[in-house]
C-alpha cells in the first residue's frame, strides 16, 4: 500500500509510478545534489516501491548550514512558541496516523495493527516536550561569597545530528526529537538507508504545523556517505543515535574527535526471568510478547528465557503452544501477529544464528528455518524460533540476533538467575515473573538494566525514563530528565558589591 490516498503527497512519481522521495532542507524538498536515488524495498512483497535520495558530504553540508541558520533565532524563541508548535504537531501525528503507519508498513514490514497505534501514541512524546519547553527552569545558588547573585540557565546546544535505524524509525525519533526542538536545538535527520520514508512523511507535518525553516532537516542515504560526515561536521554540537553497537562505537570515536556530546541507544540481550511461583500465563504471554511481537526486531527483545528448573519442561511447553499459534503473514492484515523480517541482511543474519545456535548444541523445540508457507507472498519470514539446552555462554545466549529466536535458559535460585541475567555486556532491559513482592525488589534492585519489568514486559512511555546500562548505551531518552540531554549549564555570576575589592585576592 502506498500514500497515494493522502493529500500529504507531492512527490514526483518516475515512468514506472514509483514516488521519489528527496531530502528534506531549510524547509523545502530538494533532490540531491549528484542526482542519484536508491531503491526501498516493501520486505512483505520484496519488490521495489519507493526511491529515496541518494544523500553525500554536499547535501549533509546544505542540511547543517540549515540548521545553523535556524539556531540563530530558534534558540532564542520564546519557549511558549516551540511548545505551542510541538503540540501542533502531535495533533497532526495523530490526525495522519493511519497514513504514517501504511508508510511504515510498506517500507518496514511492521504489523499495521501495532502500527496505527504505535503512530497514534507517539504524537504523546511530541506533546510531552511541547508542555516541558517552558518548564526548563535554571536555578539561584544559594552563595558561599558575600555580595554576589549566581544564578544558572540552561541553554540549547546548537544544531543536533540524529541517526535513527530501521526497526521503529519513527518511534525512535520521537524519543529524540521533541526533547531537542523543546530545548532549543535544531536538527539534522538521518533515517536508515532501509526506510527513510516515513520520516520524510513526518517532515510534510512539520512543514503543516508551521515550524521555522531549517528547524528540522533530513538528508538521506547510508552510513558512510551521509552519516559520518553529518557526526564529524564541525557545526554538529551533539549526535544522537540508535542502532548497532557497532555504528555507535565509530559514531562515539568520530564525535570524541571533536568532543561532541554524544547519546547512544545500543542493543540487547535481555532476560525475561520466570520463578515457580509466577502467573504462568502472564509470564509466557509476556515471553511471547518480548520476543515475537514486532518479528524480535526490537533493542528490549526478552531474547533470553531464564526458567526456574522445577517448572522448565512445562513452562517452555506454554510457550511453545502459544508461539505455535502466531500467524505469519501479511502485515496489512489484522489477524497477522508475525511479519517480515525488515531487511534482507538481516534475514540472512537471522538464519545464520539459528545455524550457529544448533552448531553449538542448542535444541531446536520449535521453527528453526524461514517460513515460505500460506501468505508470506514473496517476503524474508523466520519461522518464530526457540531454543532450549542453551547455555549462557554460547553465542546464541551472548549476541544480539534481533529476530523472532529464543534462547532459554535453566536457573536453579534466585542467586543463580540472577548472575546468569547480569553475566553479559548488555544492560537494556530484564523482565522478573514472581508472586513474591521482597524477590521483585531484590531483583529490581540487583539487575544490571536500564529498565526492569516486574509481571510486564515492552512497557514504555513518554514520562519514564529509558537507557542502557554497560554496552546498551549512553544517555537516557523520554521522561522530564531527558531534556537535559540537549542542553548545557551555564553559571552567571553577578556582583552585588557596593564597593571594588583588592584584586590580587581570589573571591
Ligand atoms: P546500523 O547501526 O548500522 O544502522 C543504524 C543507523 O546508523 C543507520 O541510519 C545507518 O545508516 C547509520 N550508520 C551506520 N554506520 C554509520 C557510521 N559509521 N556513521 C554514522 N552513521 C552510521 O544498523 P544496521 O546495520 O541497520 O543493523 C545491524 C544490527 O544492529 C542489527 O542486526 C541489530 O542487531 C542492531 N540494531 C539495533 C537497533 C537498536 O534498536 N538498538 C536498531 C537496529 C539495528
Ligand atoms: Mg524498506
Amino acid at each position: 500500500m502506498t500514500a497515494q490516498s493522502s493529500d500529504l503527497v507531492s512527490r514526483l512519481e518516475d515512468r514506472n509510478g514509483l514516488t521519489h522521495y528527496d531530502h528534506y532542507i531549510g524547509g523545502t524538498f530538494t533532490p540531491p545534489e549528484d542526482g542519484e536515488y536508491f531503491d526501498t524495498v516493501n520486505p512483505y512483497t520484496g519488490e521495489v516501491w519507493a526511491r529515496i535520495a541518494k544523500g553525500g558530504p554536499a547535501d549533509v553540508s546544505r542540511a547543517v548550514a540549515a540548521a545553523s541558520e535556524a539556531f540563530k533565532s530558534w534558540g532564542r524563541t520564546k519557549p511558549q512558541y516551540r511548545g505551542k508548535l510541538l503540540m501542533d504537531l502531535a495533533d497532526l501525528i495523530e490526525a495522519n496516523s493511519a497514513h504514517l503507519a501504511e508508510i511504515e508498513v510498506s517500507d518496514n514490514g511492521k504489523l499495521y495493527a501495532e502500527m496505527s497505534a504505535q503512530t497514534r501514541y507517539m504524537a504523546g512524546w511530541y506533546r510531552y516536550y511541547g508542555g516541558l519547553a517552558d518548564k526548563i527552569e535554571g536555578a539561584v545558588i544559594p552563595s558561599d561569597k558575600p555580595n554576589i547573585l549566581n544564578y544558572t540557565r540552561l541553554e540549547p546546544l546548537g544544531p543536533i545530528a540524529m541517526i535513527t535505524p530501521w526497526n521503529s524509525p519513527l518511534l525512535l525519533l520521537a524519543w529524540k526529537l521533541p526533547a531537542a526542538l523543546a530545548a532549543g536545538n535544531t536538527v539534522v535527520i538521518k533515517p536508515s538507508e532501509f526506510t527513510s520514508a516515513s520520516t520524510l512523511e513526518l517532515m510534510k507535518l512539520f512543514e503543516k504545523a508551521g515550524f521555522p525553516l531549517g528547524v528540522v532537516n533530513t538528508v538521506t542515504g547510508f552510513g558512510q556517505e551521509v552519516g559520518a560526515p553529518l557526526v564529524s561536521h564541525p557545526d554538529i554540537t551533539k549526535v544522537a543515535f540508535t542502532g548497532s553497537e557497532t555504528a555507535g562505537q565509530k559514531i562515539y570515536e568520530n564525535a570524541a574527535s571533536q568532543f561532541k556530546h554524544v547519546s547512544l541507544e545500543l542493543g540487547g540481550k535481555s532476560p525475561n526471568i520466570v520463578f515457580e511461583d509466577a502467573d504462568l500465563d502472564a509470564a509466557a504471554t509476556g515471553v511471547i510478547s518480548g520476543i515475537f511481537a514486532a518479528t524480535g526486531q526490537t533493542c528490549i527483545a526478552g531474547s533470553r528465557l531464564l526458567v526456574q528448573r522445577s517448572i522448565h519442561d512445562e513452562f517452555v511447553q506454554r510457550v511453545v503452544a502459544l508461539a505455535e499459534q502466531a500467524k505469519i503473514g501479511d502485515p496489512m492484515l489484522p489477524e497477522t501477529h508475525v511479519g517480515p523480517v525488515t531487511t534482507r541482511p538481516q534475514f540472512e543474519k537471522v538464519l545464520d544464528y539459528i545455524d550457529i545456535a544448533q552448531r553449538e548444541g542448542a535444541k531446536c523445540v520449535l521453527g528453526g528455518a524461514a517460513y515460505t508457507g500460506e501468505g508470506s507472498s514473496g517476503g524474508q519470514f523466520v519461522q518464530p524460533t526457540i531454543f532450549t539446552n542453551v547455555r549462557n555462554e554460547m553465542r546464541i545466549a551472548q549476541e544480539e540476533v534481533f529476530g523472532p529466536v529464543l534462547a532459554v535458559i535453566p536457573f536453579d535460585d534466585e542467586d543463580d538467575a540472577l548472575s546468569i541475567a547480569n553475566d553479559t555486556n548488555y544492560g537494556l532491559a530484564a523482565g522478573v515473573w514472581t508472586r513474591d513482592i521482597g524477590r521483585a525488589i531484590r531483583l529490581s534492585e540487583n539487575l544490571q538494566a536500564g529498565t526492569v519489568w516486574v509481571n510486564t514486559y515492552r512497557a514504555v512511555s513518554f514520562t519514564s525514563p529509558f537507557g542502557g546500562y554497560k554496552r546498551s548505551g549512553l544517555g537516557r531518552e523520554s521522561g522530564i530528565d531527558a531534556i537535559k540531554e540537549y542542553l548545557q549549564v551555564k553559571s552567571v555570576w553577578i556582583s552585588t558589591a557596593p564597593d571594588t575589592s583588592n584584586p590580587f585576592i581570589i573571591k
